[in-house]
């Protein structure tokens, strides 16, 4: 099939990569340098994105990243008769508005922390006195995976709502805010490829969201991920399906708007049980990284399913073993990464048998610069989780440039929130 994967970071380069793996064209918009088949039209360029579909007689668009799927990619793409795999604006909403999201959770029975939607610093700081401990603050609209704060006390819950209302620090982003109770626990993701209220879950993964080892330092966009996650065993997984997903899809089609494409719920295992913290519309970067490695089927033929409604008669074959996938940062990453960096030591980490996922790369005459905040995923697939860690490590040693940062601690230490 003529593929086109939309978006340029690790997770459409392992969406590319595990397409072409399959034995399909594939090109990607904008791509980075290591994608195959870059066209330079950006993941926001709807119109850009539909011309170039149609031009280019694609057979199926896979839309990566949130933002061009709340803006309606794949309505526009639907409308001019092109099969997109993600969901609508109207079910990215899910993402696109936390204020929509638990909504959504209150009305449809999925258990979440208990939260408040305000809309002025007046009714923020009102809304404090209903909670036994700092809420977490969060803006309601997509803010690049920041607009989450975590405060210790009280003062860092009024300086958060002063960041978002006052100083405007993540835009209209923040012209909604959810006040959320603060779990504890530990954070798991639960993946689920969807088509009206059939849905396949993916094998589970593990994401570390710091950037240091131990957990420390800022929250990122991911520093590293493994699958699958011991901490979903057993009968869980399929609890969660039941519980966060199942839910989701009944009144996404009760609704009249039919959720097609990854529904993703971010969770926290409590010791009231596992509640919905997020749900995000798409694969997860770096999870994609290390799903997509051990998915034995073609991507391709399950992404069509879902489009054309026909999932209920397909089973998923995994690769026995695990996957890690090690982030590689640039330096000044998350607050300033810096560009232009060259890299080295690519093919000589292919050579000790990982698979590296570029993200924020650009080509250059010497090579392959930075050019991004995440550079590369370095993604090793082994018998067991301790093989798989040991083989993306051997990568991550064979691969340099200025400033780079990574953590030595992916599927070593098991994330927990405090
Ligand atoms: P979100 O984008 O809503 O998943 O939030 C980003 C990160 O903030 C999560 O991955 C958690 O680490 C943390 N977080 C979000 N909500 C809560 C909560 N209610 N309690 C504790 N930590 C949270
Ligand atoms: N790794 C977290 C995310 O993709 O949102």
């Amino acid at each position: 099939m003529r593929i086109l994967v939309v978006g340029g970071g690790g997770r459409e380069h392992a969406l590319a990569w595990s397409l072409s793996r399959h034995g399909h064209r594939v090109w990607c918009a904008p791509g980075n340098a290591g994608t195959p088949g870059n066209i330079p039209i950006a993941a926001d360029d709807l119109a850009g994105l539909v011309r170039l579909a149609r031009e280019g007689h694609i057979e199926l668009v896979v839309v990566g990243p949130e933002a061009p799927l709340v803006a309606g990619l794949v309505d526009a793409l639907t409308a001019a008769g092109i099969a997109a795999f993600g969901p609508s604006a109207a079910c990215a909403a899910l993402e696109g508005s936390k204020a929509f999201s638990k909504d959504a959770m209150a009305r449809w029975g999925v258990a979440t922390a208990a939260s408040v939607t305000v809309t002025s610093i007046e009714d923020g700081l009102a809304a404090l006195d209903r909670f036994d401990v700092a809420p977490v603050v969060k803006a309601s609209g997509l803010a690049a995976g920041k607009g989450v704060i975590v405060p210790d006390d009280r003062a860092g819950a009024e300086a958060a709502l002063r960041l978002m209302f006052i100083e405007r620090a993540f835009g209209s982003a923040a012209d909604e805010v959810v006040l959320e109770q603060r779990l504890i626990g530990r954070e798991v993701s639960v993946l689920a490829v969807c088509s009206g209220t059939e849905y396949r879950l993916l094998v589970p993964a593990q994401d570390h969201k710091r950037l240091g080892d131990g957990d420390a330092g800022p929250n990122t966009g991911g520093m590293g991920a493994f699958a699958p996650a011991p901490s979903l065993g057993g009968d869980l997984l399929a609890t969660v399906g039941d519980r966060a997903i199942a839910p989701i899809l009944h009144g996404m089609v009760d609704r009249g708007t039919p959720y097609v494409g990854v529904l993703y719920a971010g969770l926290m295992l409590t010791d009231a049980g596992p509640l919905v913290l997020e749900y995000n519309c798409r694969l997860g970067d770096p999870e994609a990284q290390v799903i997509l490695p051990l998915l034995a089927d073609d991507p391709a033929e399950l992404f069509l399913a879902a489009v054309r409604g026909t999932l209920s008669g397909l089973t998923l074959s995994w690769t026995p073993g695990a996957a890690a996938t090690v982030v590689m940062a640039a330096a000044g990453y998350p607050d300033a990464p810096r560009p232009g960096d060259l890299i080295s030591g690519l093919a000589e980490a292919e050579a000790a048998g990982c698979h590296v996922f570029h993200a924020g790369t650009a080509e250059s005459p010497q090579g392959p610069r930075t050019a991004g905040g995440r550079v590369l995923a370095v993604t090793g697939v082994g018998a067991d989780l301790d093989a798989a860690v040991a083989r993306a490590y051997a990568g991550v040693e064979a691969i340099a440039f200025a400033g780079a940062q990574f953590r030595h601690d992916i599927g070593r230490t098991i994330p927990e929130a405090t």
